[in-house]
């Protein structure tokens, strides 16, 4: 067993002259969702084609569930569960007939109780004895996870899932995800949106023209609250204000917004004194909110960096 679900090293993929994927490094934990973000062309699908081994690498390995492409093929891709091109079904028999087709087909023996627990997972339970071209897109992408899903793999990977779902299979799809991670299953999903990925991932690596640029946590709001953040200033007398807040050093990187507002970065702890401050003095607040840098901020700030030696 292995700390990790999922570890790509130093993965590398020359095609001709041309470096499509140059020395690609991450880990991903077991429960967690981890996302592959990049901007079209930048290189995702062939990362993920070659951990899937649809594509031969020119260099590097891969260790799925400790066991190595290298060494252990056949046991590593046991463990990947896999959606890269877009699943096939027979779309005159029902959704569980085409497991049972699947199962069927399978090297290793997959219980009738697998194929329920699935279902169940990827929330298929309603229509699951309905024709498959009876389901809509949503519907047959979940079919499609349930499957790879089959012979209980330690890692998923679905390269731009959400691709032509719409907003409410977005979110069905965003919410079965976190049902999966929850339960234990790793999962490496790709896509050039980064809203999406915000909702959806534990962590995420940014990858362009072919390297990986920066990995970083979704949640870091521990982190947050000691680090100072842009807060924006809403109240009734901002000169007044402004010059109390220096008397207490609480002017920090003071920016003036117009309409009466202004910004300071602060940590969470001289927020809360600032706004004491302010209320004391009779000054009235009535609205203090944090800046926070999106995801697409920061995408946009990293890949528009002309130095682009951005710390892993
Ligand atoms: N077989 C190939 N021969 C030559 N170039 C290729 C080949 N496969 C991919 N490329 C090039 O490698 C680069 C990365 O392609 P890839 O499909 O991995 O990008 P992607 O990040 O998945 O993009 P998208 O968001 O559009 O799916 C692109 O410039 C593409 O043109
Ligand atoms: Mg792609």
């Amino acid at each position: 067993m292995s700390q990790y679900a999922l570890e790509v090293r130093s993965l590398t993929k020359r095609i001709g002259k041309k470096l499509i994927v140059d020395d690609v490094s991450f880990a991903i934990e077991k429960g967690e969702v981890f996302g592959l973000l990049g901007p079209n062309g930048a290189g995702k699908t062939t990362i993920i084609r070659m951990i899937v081994s649809l594509i031969n690498r020119t260099k590097g390995n891969v260790v799925i569930n400790g066991y190595s492409l290298d060494d252990d093929f056949t046991s590593a891709m046991s463990e990947i569960g896999a959606i890269v091109e877009n699943p096939e079904f027979y779309k005159y028999i029902s959704g569980y007939k085409n497991l049972r087709h699947y199962v069927n087909m399978a090297k290793r023996k997959i219980p009738e109780s697998r194929i329920q627990e699935v279902i169940k997972l990827v929330g298929l339970e309603q229509s699951i004895h309905q024709k498959v071209k009876t389901y809509s897109l949503g519907m047959r992408q979940r079919l499609g996870v349930a499957q790879a899903l089959l012979h209980n793999p330690s890692i998923l990977i679905l390269d731009e899932p959400t691709n032509g779902l719409d907003p409410q299979g977005i979110r069905e799809f965003r919410e079965y995800l976190r049902t999966l991670a929850s339960e234990g299953m790793s999962v490496l999903v790709s896509s050039h949106l980064l809203s999406e990925m915000q909702l959806m991932c534990d962590r995420f690596a940014i990858i362009e023209k072919g390297k990986l640029i920066h990995i970083s946590k979704m949640n870091e709001t521990e982190e947050a609250e000691k680090t100072a953040q842009e807060f924006i200033f809403d109240i009734s007398d901002p000169v007044k204000a402004v010059s109390i807040l220096k008397e207490h050093g609480l002017d920090k990187e003071f920016k003036d917004l117009n309409d009466q507002k202004f910004s300071l970065a602060l940590q969470r702890e001289e927020v809360a004194k600032a706004n004491e401050l302010l209320v004391t003095n009779q000054i009235k607040v009535y609205e203090i909110s944090s800046k926070k840098a999106t995801l697409e901020d920061r995408f946009l700030e990293i890949t528009n960096k002309e130095n682009k030696e951005v710390p892993v």
